[in-house]
């Protein structure tokens, strides 16, 4: 899919977990518009690599360690100056009926997504209250606004993303910024790690009939962190083939 017309000069663009799957997509995304675009992933050799074809730059870390959050985001701003759009993307699953599931599973899961989400925000949060601008894209999912059987850990970080997207698009409204989610149905390495029986039911529920590809997400990314999108805060946008509906 050719990139569509959204240019980002003279911006800076963080992805979180942009090794792979949507965020390496949207990392090339923002670096075709021509923003200077900073791929933040834990996994270091799949980070340089993505970093070096979508002519980004790498940040090795693993974004539920908050010391290793804030050098990052202060490595970006010493960088460029500026953080323009941020985006909470990085992911994980660690599935299970939840009288399964381990404390560990449900800590893990709650630390990349809803905890990280927030620790990237609180850290460029001074840069966007100084620039008087600012567009965070948080990533939800339909579990986090359905529930959904064997992700009780993910479910509840995913919801817990829309709160927090929401309450930081009230706090953050009064400086210009906005904060908005998608809900994105793409087929990833997660797709792929759940068994093919189920995935072929959940292919069948989509009304589109069909997993997106990871590019297709770009799309609404860059339209939400676009000036065009200057009136849009606090929303959570499907663009998931019509599963939500
Ligand atoms: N693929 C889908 O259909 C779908 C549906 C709903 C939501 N999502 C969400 O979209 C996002 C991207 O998922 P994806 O499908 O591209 O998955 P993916 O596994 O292909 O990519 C996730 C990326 O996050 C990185 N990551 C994981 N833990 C990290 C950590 N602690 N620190 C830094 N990086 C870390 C991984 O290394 C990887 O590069 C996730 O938040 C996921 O929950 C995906």
């Amino acid at each position: 899919m050719g990139n569509i017309s959204f240019r980002f000069p003279d911006r800076t663009a963080i992805v979180t977990g942009a090794a792979h799957g949507i965020g390496r997509e949207l990392a090339a995304a923002f670096a075709d518009s021509g923003a200077t675009t900073f791929l933040l992933d834990r996994d270091g050799e799949a980070v340089e690599r993505s970093a070096a074809e979508v002519g980004g730059h790498a940040l090795a870390l693993d974004v539920s360690d908050t010391t290793a959050v804030e050098a990052a985001i202060d490595a970006v701003r010493e960088r460029t100056g500026r953080i323009d759009v941020l985006v909470n993307n990085a992911g994980i699953l660690r599935d299970g009926m939840l009288w399964k599931l381990t404390d560990e599973d449900w800590d893990a899961v709650l630390a990349v997504h809803l905890s990280a989400s927030f620790r990237t925000i609180r850290a460029c949060a001074p840069t966007f209250r100084a620039q008087r601008s600012g567009r965070v894209i948080n990533v939800t999912s339909y579990s986090g606004l359905h529930g959904n059987l064997g992700q009780a850990n993910y479910a509840a970080a995913k919801a817990g993303v829309i709160g927090l997207t929401k309450t930081a698009a009230k706090e953050l409204a009064r400086f210009g910024v906005t904060v908005n989610a998608i809900s994105p149905n793409a087929e990833t390495r997660m797709v792929a790690a759940i068994p093919e029986d189920r995935r072929a039911e959940i292919a069948a529920t989509i009304p589109l009939g069909r997993f997106a590809a990871p590019r297709e997400m770009a799309a609404a990314v860059q339209f939400l962190a676009s000036d065009e999108a200057s009136y849009i805060t606090g929303a959570v946008l499907p663009v998931d083939g019509g599963v939500a509906i």
